[in-house]
């Protein structure tokens, strides 16, 4: 084979983080670097010879770079076929997918998510398995013991691969099949929703609908399922041509970020329904007429309205959602008589109750929705399980939501966000809180007595592995939460999120405005915690 062996030297930081590898883009362009971390990854797997690899990205700046190094080095080390998306084109949803239709051995993602791409932006790469979800942190450890050891990898000398013609080509003896990014998951999401009923509604005239895919990935996804296949107006879909740095932009699709969208679903004569998902596709946010829809709501009302969705008619196995998201959707499990699991952040957490039938909507406040369908989450699905919804209830999202408080009460919700707070502040501040938790417990406060107050940590019921530390939480009488956690994705010091949760089921106080509903628990937050003593900060950076 013309393969060679490339000398070079170990890195000593490259540990995938929880959803892989991220770094600036420069850090990337350093000689070996993404080799050193591909070819420990591959170390990591010896059973690849002859198995089928998926790869393909978000299209970030680099991706095509990295594509061709990736493909010359799967060749020179024993797989016999990558699947690779036209362009080395793939969402993290539709790689998940294309893993699971193919049967293939892995994928190889790459993707730095909602974080902003560019020459000055970042770059990521992550390893899924062939159940089509991140690697568990085994293999993610093993990969990283192996870079801080690695000096040498195996690539093919062979010629860049066309990556804009779809069919197939080969680098050596290893099969290259470039094929239409959407295709597959296309079909995947015709056979989940009711696509003539959507179609029904979105070609009657009168819906009209904004989908924004913030420069980034989802562009092609949407307009050829809700334009093309769904008859949707064109233009419907806005920012949808990905570009690599995302025309300079921030694709999370949040209030603060997706503002083209936000601007007009506030605006008069707003669309009936907005949505937008972010740089890799796996995030979603979902709005209506001059109304914002919280994640935590949008999981719970899904679930209530499952049995409207072809693909969940049989019914829900169970629902998941991680600890700091709100307990929403744990109303609707006990109503339908269903497991409600409960997790640590991050949705690799959901991948062994998914494999084992244990749960079917997973969701987290983070924007992340999903189901089992696939093993990752998915903004796309979200959008269009929103949209079979109002085909067929024939109402506004507004009036769903608020009838479905009426029917469930409603949890008042909100997160505040201090970012790049000195890392000693932060640790001072939680351990703080911490050291109070077993005498809370009685307590009262903000009018409510703490019925338990903890260290969440997780058993999962199906690997028994245990992970502790995952944020502390104080529970009221009345349904309120306290947690404070902090972020496991920042960058810069230390991201502490407070997540303030109270319920509500009087039918005068379900329209309040959630930042005075909350106020009380909102200045408790702050006190109990002494957040502003400790930080000096008299106002969270963010609030959502
Ligand atoms: C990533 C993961 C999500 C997780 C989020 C938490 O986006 O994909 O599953 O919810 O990180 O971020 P945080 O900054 O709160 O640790
Ligand atoms: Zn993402």
């Amino acid at each position: 084979m013309p393969s060679i062996k490339i000398a070079s030297h170990p890195f000593s930081d490259q540990r995938p983080g929880t959803s892989g590898l991220r770094k600036k883009v420069q850090v990337f362009q350093q000689p070996h670097y993404l080799e050193n971390f591909v070819q420990a990854t591959f170390d990591s797997l010896p059973d690849r010879h002859g198995k089928t690899l998926v790869l393909g990205g978000d299209g970030r700046y680099h991706n095509d770079v990295a594509i061709q190094t990736i493909l010359r080095m799967a060749a020179a080390n024993g797989f016999a076929k990558v699947i690779v998306g036209q362009h080395g084109l793939l969402s993290t949803p539709a790689a998940s997918c294309v893993i699971r239709k193919y049967q293939a051995f892995g994928g190889l993602i790459l993707s730095a998510s909602h974080n902003p791409a560019g020459i000055n932006g970042d770059f990521g790469i992550k390893f899924n398995t062939a159940n089509g979800g991140p690697a568990p942190e085994k293999i993610t450890e093993a990969i990283y013991t192996r870079s801080l050891h690695l000096d040498e990898y195996f690539i093919s000398d062979s010629r860049d691969i066309d990556l804009a013609t779809i069919g197939q080509q080969h680098i050596d003896e290893m099969q290259v099949a470039i094929i239409d990014p959407v295709t597959d998951y296309a079909e995947l999401m015709a056979s989940i929703f009711d696509f003539p009923a959507i179609r029904a509604l979105l070609c009657n005239g009168r819906f009209q609908m904004r989908f924004d895919a913030m420069h980034a990935i989802t562009g092609p996804y949407a307009h050829e399922i809700l334009e093309k296949r769904l008859g949707a107006e064109l233009g419907t879909v806005i920012n949808g041509t990905p570009q690599p740095d995302f025309a300079q932009g921030h694709p999370d699709p949040n209030l603060t970020y997706a503002h083209d969208l936000v601007e007009e679903m506030f605006a008069e004569n707003a669309p009936d329904f907005g949505a937008a998902s972010d740089g890799d596709g796996d995030r979603n946010m979902i709005l209506g007429s001059r109304f914002f829809v919280t994640p935590s709501d949008s999981l719970a009302i899904l679930a209530a309205n499952a049995h409207l969705i072809p693909a969940y008619q049989v019914g829900l196995k169970g629902i998941a959602r991680s600890m700091p998201t709100s307990q929403a959707a744990d109303r609707v499990a006990e109503k339908l008589g269903i497991p409600m699991h409960e997790t640590p952040t991050g949705w690799k957490f959901f991948g062994n109750l998914l494999d084992d039938g244990q749960t079917t909507l997973c969701g987290e406040e983070s924007f992340g929705t999903g189901s089992d369908h696939i093993r990752e989450k998915d903004g796309l699905w979200a959008v269009l399980f929103w949209l079979n919804i109002l085909a067929a209830r024939q109402q506004s999202v507004a009036d769903i939501v608020v009838e479905h408080w009426r029917k469930f009460g409603r949890n008042f919700y909100t997160r505040y966000d201090y970012e790049a707070i000195p890392m000693e502040q932060a640790k001072q501040l939680m351990s703080g809180v911490e050291a109070r938790l077993a005498e809370l417990p009685g307590m009262v406060m903000a009018g409510r007595t703490i019925t338990y107050a903890d260290n969440f940590s997780y058993v999962d019921p199906v690997d028994q592995s245990h992970t502790t530390g995952q944020g502390l939480r104080i529970g009221f009488d009345d349904g309120a939460r306290l947690i404070y956690r902090l972020s496991g994705t920042g960058t810069d010091g230390a991201t502490l999120r407070v997540y303030i949760e109270s319920y509500q089921t009087e039918e005068s106080k379900l329209l309040d405005d959630a930042q005075q509903a909350l106020a009380d628990l909102i200045e408790l937050s702050d006190s109990l915690a002494r957040i502003t003593e400790i930080t000096g900060r008299d106002a969270p950076t963010v609030i959502t």
